[in-house]
């Protein structure tokens, strides 16, 4: 089996090296040829040498799997010039928070990531996890790479089916629509929901979000915004969110892919909370591109 890993980044990098460990032809591809990359992790650094490549210069044919780990926004790009590496059985993996790119592919296969870590400059701190989750159909290319995971339990890398995938996508685009609104916006760490204010700012957001989820059926509990809340108040109070080092690094966001796909879908809804978000991130992105 052929598999390729697109985007060696702090979630790409972590599914590329669990791969490499499997006896199969997997192959890494950066914006930039590279001899490897190096994992930092619970203190202590790795590096692999493995060699990463630009997808046009690559002539070894299509893949059976494609796991495409960039920023949402490099989607479309990725679409429009990833054709030698696909045929028509090729299964393609998007481990991208958000929602709204799938179209932009012939056989999606989205997933929820669970990969906590953060890319600085050539180096990857990975935080913690190494799981996708993906909807429970039958596919075979993917079938049997989790059978080939479960055959070697020294790989961290577990693609998970679940039954109810659609609930789960629906709740971590709630998750992200929270927390990445206002770590974005207030340029400052998950330590702001020591703010009453910012609580109560972030469960108005959320509820809009769960009456856009909900507006035609019932997908995600309102209860959920409970435990969302729950989950901030957890966080480590220094952590950031990916739009917040985005914001900090002054390059465009995933927002189109969370807050206005969301913003988008409103219908009749009154969401004056998510519209003034959308705004201010609409601002941000202006001239910083789409
Ligand atoms: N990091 C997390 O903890 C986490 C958790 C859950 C979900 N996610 C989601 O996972 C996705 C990936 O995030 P990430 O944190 O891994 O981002 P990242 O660290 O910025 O990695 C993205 C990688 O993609 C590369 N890339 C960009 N355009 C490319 C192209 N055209 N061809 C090949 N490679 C390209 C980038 O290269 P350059 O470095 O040269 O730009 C970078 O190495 C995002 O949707 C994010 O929201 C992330």
């Amino acid at each position: 089996m052929k598999i390729a890993v697109i985007g060696i980044g702090a979630v790409g990098s972590v599914i590329a090296r669990e791969l490499k460990m499997l006896d199969y032809d997997t192959v890494l591809f950066g914006r930039q040829p590279k001899s490897g990359f190096t994992i930092s992790e619970a203190g202590e650094e790795h590096s692999y040498p493995y060699r990463i490549e630009t997808m046009d210069a690559y002539q070894g044919g299509s893949f059976d799997v494609v796991f495409v780990a960039v920023k949402a926004t490099a989607l479309r790009g990725i679409s429009q010039t990833f054709h030698h590496l696909i045929n028509e059985e090729t299964e393609v993996i998007l481990c991208e928070n958000g929602m709204g790119y799938e179209h932009y592919f012939d056989r999606p296969v989205p997933a929820v990531v669970y990969i906590s870590g953060q890319k600085k400059n050539d180096r990857i701190e990975h935080f913690q996890d190494a799981t996708l989750l993906i909807e429970d159909t039958s596919r075979p290319n993917i079938d049997r790479l989790i059978t080939a995971l479960d055959k070697h339990p020294e790989t961290q890398l577990e693609i998970k089916k679940s039954e109810d995938f659609e609930r789960i996508r629906y709740e971590k685009l709630l998750i992200n629509l929270g927390i990445n609104s206002v770590t974005a916006l207030s340029k400052n760490t998950s330590k702001i929901f020591e703010l009453e204010s910012v609580a109560q700012l972030t469960r108005a957001i959320l509820e809009e979000g769960v009456a856009i989820v909900n507006s035609e059926r019932e997908i995600v509990s309102p209860e959920f915004v409970d435990r969302a809340m729950a989950i901030y108040k957890n966080y480590n109070p220094e952590m950031g969110t990916s739009m917040y080092y985005d914001v900090m690094a002054d390059v465009k966001t995933e927002y189109a892919y969370i807050q206005k796909h969301l913003h988008d879908r409103k219908g009749p809804l009154e969401t004056p909370v998510l519209d003034v978000i959308v705004t201010l991130l609409e601002a941000y992105q202006y001239k910083r591109g789409y």
